[in-house]
C-alpha cells in the first residue's frame, strides 16, 4: 500500500484525496436505499452511487465504482459532502466543488470528479422518476 500512496503523491494527489481512497469512505451500497444509478463516463468507468432520503433530504450516501483512484476520491468526497443535505443543494455541486473538497488530484482527473456529478445528478433523476439512459 505504501507504494501506492507514493505513487498517487509523486502524482499530484494530496494527503486528503490519498486518504479518502486509501479508506475507501462511503465506498459500499445501501440495502434498504430510495433511490440508486450505475452511470458509465466517457472513459469507461463506471459509478454507482446509492441515496437514503427522508423528506428531500439526503441522510445517507454510499457508491460503489469501476474506476480509478480519481473516481474513488471524487466518490468518497461527494457523498460526505452531500449527506445531510437537500437534493437541491445536492444538485449545485460541481466538479471544482469536489476538486477544492480534495484539495488536489492531478488537473487531468477532472474528469473523474464529473463522473461522480453526473452519477449524482443521473441517481436523483432517478429518485424523481425522471427517464434516463
Ligand atoms: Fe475514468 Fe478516472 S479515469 S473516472
Amino acid at each position: 500500500m505504501n507504494e501506492i500512496v507514493e505513487l498517487l503523491k509523486k502524482s499530484g494527489y494530496s494527503d486528503k484525496a490519498i486518504k479518502y481512497y486509501v479508506d475507501k469512505v462511503n465506498v459500499g451500497d445501501i440495502k434498504d436505499c430510495d433511490t440508486r444509478f450505475a452511470y458509465t463516463g466517457p472513459c469507461g468507468d463506471t459509478m454507482k452511487i446509492f441515496l437514503r432520503i427522508k423528506d428531500d433530504l439526503i441522510n445517507d450516501a454510499k457508491f460503489q465504482a469501476i474506476g480509478c483512484a480519481g473516481a474513488f476520491a471524487s466518490g468518497s468526497a461527494l457523498t460526505e459532502m452531500i449527506n445531510g443535505k437537500s437534493l437541491e443543494q445536492a444538485l449545485k455541486y460541481n466538479e471544482m466543488d469536489i476538486m477544492n473538497y480534495l484539495g488536489e488530484i492531478p488537473e487531468q482527473k477532472i474528469h473523474c470528479a464529473i463522473l461522480a456529478v453526473r452519477t449524482l445528478e443521473k441517481t436523483i433523476k432517478q429518485y424523481r422518476g425522471i427517464q434516463q439512459t
